[in-house]
């Protein structure tokens, strides 16, 4: 029996559709190459061009459609000549709080056949997974301003750091560290921010114990963004708070060869909630219609929720096509080549076929 496994589809604007198109196809004929599986696809013309009039980017009850899912395959969001970001970003802020998807995930990997910004890094020497924390500290919106425009004002933001939440993230970093390398960095700061960041250390210390096949080890933010750029193979799991996590994840995506490579998720480990799957960039307006951006970074994301829908020999199909078109010298407008959307997917696609 072939379990059935129902996707939203949330293509978005932009170059979301552009992307999400290839990636469909790609997870079409890992399903019938597989045969262990089936997907189904229902797709939500939500967005910018979706009540163009009223200006309503999703209908009332968007997120009552969305949880019946088993995951959300999301493309971009975003259209600032129409709408401002915050309107038709604001549905994907809130599916993350909404669906409680605490753990953000962004594998940084170099593949061979790419350039690397940092000289003499090999491809096996850039291989780590940032997991930052999605649902609280330094994001939680949480402070006022006092003396509003006036020389003496004030402005007040707060961190919210729960025992909670940082034992399940931490928790969660564990468990995917020990699918890989067995190795845990923990981003602190706690020679300065020491209420919340000691209380990290704290838990660490706590939860290590029920994990003794992993090494974990402790490196304040500063320090880790300079061994990411001066020795990145040291680093496996990663696991930040929310504004670390934030500014680390990027670091991590250029250094695994920039935007259109990128995939991320917003995941849900208890799956309570439909995790959701998505590249890092953004609908790329100024390249949007012209049928030329990388859809790699999107049918990584795609590979990530196979991975999350306990598929992972499904999952490793699409990375090795991806792989093995990129150490073919493939490459999109955004790597220095000139092959289409279309092309590069049919590339994966050729690379997909069993030889
Ligand atoms: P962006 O990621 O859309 O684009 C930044 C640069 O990278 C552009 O030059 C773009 O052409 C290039 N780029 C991005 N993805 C690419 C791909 N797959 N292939 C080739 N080139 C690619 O970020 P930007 O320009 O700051 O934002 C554009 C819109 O996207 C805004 O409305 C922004 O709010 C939104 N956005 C949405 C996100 C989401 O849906 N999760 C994330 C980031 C931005
Ligand atoms: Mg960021």
């Amino acid at each position: 029996m072939s379990k059935s496994l129902n996707i939203a589809v949330y293509p978005g604007d932009g170059i979301g559709p552009e992307v999400i198109a290839p990636t469909l196809r790609v997870l079409q004929r890992v399903e019938q190459l597989d045969g262990t599986f089936q997907l189904r696809f229902t797709e939500f013309p939500w967005g910018a061009e979706f009540g163009r009039e009223s200006g309503r980017v999703v209908p009332d009850d968007y997120l009552d459609q969305l949880r019946p899912f088993d995951a959300i395959l999301l493309g971009a969001l975003g259209w600032p000549e129409r709408l401002p970001d915050h309107v038709t970003l604001a549905p994907l802020i809130r599916i993350r709080q909404a669906f409680d998807q605490y753990a953000c995930l962004r594998p940084a990997r170099l593949f061979p056949g790419l350039p690397c910004v940092l000289a003499d890094k090999r491809p096996e020497q850039i291989d780590m997974l940032v997991i930052r924390e999605n649902s609280e500290g330094e994001y939680v919106d949480q402070g006022g301003r006092l003396r509003r425009g006036t020389p003496d004002e004030v402005a007040l933001q707060t961190a919210v750091h729960t025992r909670r939440g940082v034992e399940r993230i931490l928790r969660f970093g564990f468990r995917m560290a020990q699918r890989r390398r067995r190795k845990l960095t923990m981003i602190t700061k706690s020679n300065v921010l020491r209420h919340a960041f000691v209380l990290w250390e704290e838990v660490l210390h706590e939860v290590a114990g029920d994990y003794p096949d992993v090494s974990s080890e402790r490196q304040h933010c500063d320090a880790a963004a300079m061994n990411m750029v001066r020795r990145p193979e040291q680093f496996d799991v990663i696991v930040a708070s929310n504004l670390f996590g934030d500014i680390l994840t990027d670091l991590g995506g250029v250094l695994a060869g920039g935007l259109g490579l990128a995939p991320s998720s917003n995941t849900n480990p208890e799956r309570r909630f439909p995790s959701m799957f998505e590249p890092v960039h953004g609908s790329a307006p100024d390249i949007a219609g012209r049928g030329i951006a990388n859809p790699l970074a999107a049918m990584l994301s795609a590979a990530m929720m196979l991975d999350q829908l306990d598929l992972p020999p499904a999952a490793d199909r699409i990375r090795r096509a991806v792989a093995q078109t990129l150490a073919a010298g493939h490459q999109t407008p955004d790597l220095g080549g000139a092959l289409t959307t279309n092309e590069m997917g049919e590339r994966v696609l050729l690379q997909l076929e069993p030889t």
